[in-house]
């Protein structure tokens, strides 16, 4: 029952993004360390996982592989010892995929992809650019930029890759990885994460919250004052205009329209993920206390705990079966 549980809160988390709506007190979700059993680890380590990212695009979900439900998913994260002072001592980028994961860029900081047809997954490094071959799972050097980069994005479709420089500037890249423009009105990001509609969000020093549309740069409004810690996180696939915002335990929606909403789900203070990747929704991998831990809800929506979820969500059926049965079961947005 706890695994149902543990699948139920987090599809609904996934929803809850997706439409918070102004939600009751009980139903609230509190994410406790129970949220994190050893049965769904599927990965230790020795440091901190400090990102996770899942390519949608066409590395994962290929909607032509008939193999497709055939679980066969490869994840990026990136691990690092945090010091006394808060910093991230970086210590590699990884691959993960059918169970093993292998080092591929030992100054690797981040990686993005789109969500279309591509095969490409995108690789920021201290030393510029690179992409994922994913046949002996290497880096291969992208463009000539060797700027030290520590965030990078990719709009959901075609061409628009966006990378955070160490010194706190954001670029586009274009000309094939060769020329970066600086963006305008984007000073001073600590992260930055696009939503599915391409605009780009980020944060400053203070922890307050901007987001970059067509229109310009807005402030998001309506968030706490003064928190210590806040961090962007990539949202599930279904939400079109937002991105999960998490400010010290309390996990919020920013929208692209400058407003912001509680999602309706929080961390007990010692159960904050240290990285999360729910992009994909129906199988989702949470980083906590140096391991990773695989949710596949997929797998239980299609699996015989269907009906037990039925009961157990009744409220909730006919949004999860949309969800199942939808063409973006693939997992994959298509727009
Ligand atoms: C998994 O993906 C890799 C590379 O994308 C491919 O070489 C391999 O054959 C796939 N395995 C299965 C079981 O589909
Ligand atoms: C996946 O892992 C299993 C068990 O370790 C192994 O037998 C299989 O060959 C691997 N498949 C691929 C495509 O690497
Ligand atoms: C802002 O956008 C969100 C998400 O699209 C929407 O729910 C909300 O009503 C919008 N608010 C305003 C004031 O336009």
């Amino acid at each position: 029952m706890m695994k149902l549980r543990v699948f139920t809160v987090l599809l609904l988390a996934g929803l809850a993004f997706a439409a918070p709506a102004s939600k009751d007190d009980d139903e609230k979700i509190t994410i406790t360390k129970e949220y994190f059993p050893d049965e769904f680890a599927i990965y230790e380590s020795k440091h901190e996982i400090v990102n996770i990212v899942i390519p949608l695009n066409s590395l994962n979900f290929d909607e032509d592989d008939s193999s497709e439900d055939e679980m066969n998913i490869t994840i990026f994260f990136v691990e690092a010892d945090i010091d006394t002072n808060g910093n991230r001592i970086y210590q590699g980028l990884y691959a993960f995929r059918n169970g093993t994961a292998k080092m591929i860029l030992e100054n690797g900081r981040d990686a993005a992809s789109s969500g279309d047809d591509s095969r490409t997954v995108y690789l920021a490094a201290t030393d510029g650019l690179y992409t994922y071959k994913a046949d002996d799972q290497t880096a291969v050097k992208y463009g000539s930029l060797d700027d030290s980069i520590i965030g990078i994005d990719h709009v959901a479709e075609g061409d628009g890759l966006y990378i955070l420089t160490k010194d706190h500037v954001v670029y586009e890249v274009k000309d094939n990885g060769n020329t970066k423009v600086k963006l305008d009105n984007v000073e001073n990001a600590q992260q930055i994460m696009l939503d599915y509609s391409d605009n780009l969000y980020f944060y400053t020093p203070d922890k307050k919250a901007y987001v970059r549309t067509a229109d310009g740069v807005i402030d998001i409004e309506g968030l706490p004052e003064n928190p210590k810690k806040v961090k962007l996180w990539k949202p599930p696939f279904i939400i079109e205009n937002g991105v999960p915002f998490l400010v010290d335990n309390v996990a919020y929606v920013i929208y692209s329209n400058g407003t912001s909403e509680l999602s309706g789900f929080d961390f007990k203070p010692k159960a904050i993920p240290s990285a999360v990747g729910m992009e994909a929704m129906l199988i989702q991998y949470h980083a906590y206390n140096k391991k990773i831990y695989e949710y596949n809800i997929l797998a239980l929506l299609l699996g015989e705990l269907l009906e037990e979820l039925k009961n157990f969500l009744s409220d909730k059926t006919n949004e999860i079966q949309n969800l199942a049965t939808n063409k973006r079961a693939s997992l994959r947005r298509k727009a």
